[in-house]
């Protein structure tokens, strides 16, 4: 059965975010005016799972996030125009992409983001499939009815996969270490912290699988060598996803909304630039063939242009590049 977790009493997320930023412990008397009110508000935010320590009775202070995902603090200031305009979290789903799918085709819905806990039926690219330990990672999908001008499924890919690349550099991992490996997957170093996956019905859905909390053994064996975590590479433990979640759907619609206005190149440089296999040797499969070469260039808009030994190039539309692989 699926068990939706946003019916949970309203927190006070405002009164959280003061006891975090606190150095220490505070008086319960300066968290507000009506001490009842503060400490109920306290209990429920500590019964939801949220991390707080009393000492001798007045005093509380913030040890670390809830192990859940907390709607309220997702929502809380999102600030954003489209994406997250709703935003429901599960316990547990087939896939978040099939509930984004289906609530997506309902009108009202454009920017609807899904996330669980846990996905039974996780997909990935190319019929695999994608799978993460309950309540350790960030599976999210997001509805979208784009125009045509970004309706294609290098772009709408390359949207999720920037928008991650920001939100891990953004939590503490060396930027120039986080790269975009054509199409969908996103690499600290050589390693897969991420996963992007578009699917186009009545909606489009961008299905993005963001490892979080994973220690090596919590990888299934065959990947527990290419795979890595945000916890890994930061060293930081616990990680708050909820905060994460919130800087993703920023992200997600930061870019979303520019390319509106600004049309899909605005994405370009951000994209272009994470590019691992940017000035690399390269193999393209395409629909007419194989193609080997220097990625000399690429471009959303324009392609990917290859440079072939005798330094001739050659440009190749994103839409008909079916994989690409470091040589
Ligand atoms: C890949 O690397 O092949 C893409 C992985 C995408 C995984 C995410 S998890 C959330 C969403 N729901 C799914 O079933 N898949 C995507």
């Amino acid at each position: 059965m699926t068990v939706p977790v946003s019916t949970q009493p309203a927190l006070n997320i405002r009164l959280l975010e003061k006891l975090r930023s606190a150095a220490g412990p505070q008086a319960v008397g300066e968290l507000g005016a009506n001490r009842d009110r503060v400490l109920a508000d306290l209990r429920t935010l500590q019964a939801f799972g949220f991390g707080l320590t009393w000492l001798d009775g007045d005093r509380v202070a913030y040890v670390g996030p809830a192990s859940r995902l907390c709607p309220d603090q997702i929502e809380h200031e999102l600030g954003t125009v489209i994406i997250g305009r709703r935003i429901v979290v599960w316990n547990r789903l087939t896939s978040t992409n099939d509930l984004a799918a289906r609530l997506g085709a309902t009108s009202g819905n454009e920017g609807l983001v899904v996330l669980a806990e846990e996905q039974t039926a996780g997909r990935g690219r190319r019929g695999r499939s994608w799978s993460a330990p309950v309540a350790r990672s960030i599976l999210m999908s997001v509805a979208l009815r784009p125009p045509s001008r970004l309706a294609d499924l290098p772009w709408l890919t390359a949207l999720g996969a920037v928008a991650v690349a920001e939100v891990v550099a953004a939590a503490g991992v060396e930027p120039g270490r986080v790269r975009i490996k054509w199409p969908n997957d996103v690499l600290v170093g050589s390693r897969k912290v991420a996963g992007v996956l578009v699917e186009r019905g009545a909606v489009v859905v961008v299905g993005i699988g963001l490892n979080v909390c994973q220690q090596p053994d919590e990888f299934p064996s065959a990947i527990r060598s290419t795979a890595t975590s945000l916890a890994l590479e930061t060293g930081r433990d616990p990680l708050d996803r909820s905060e994460l979640a919130r800087a993703l759907i920023q992200a997600l619609d930061r870019h979303y909304l520019r390319a509106l206005q600004q049309g899909p190149g605005a994405l370009n440089e951000a994209w272009r630039s994470r590019l691992s296999a940017l000035g690399r040797l390269v193999r393209l499969q395409t629909p007419a063939g194989t193609l080997a070469g220097r990625l000399a260039d690429a471009d959303l808009g324009a392609g990917l242009i290859i440079e072939s030994a005798d330094g001739t190039t050659q440009r190749v539309p994103t839409l008909s590049v079916l994989d690409l692989d470091p040589v």
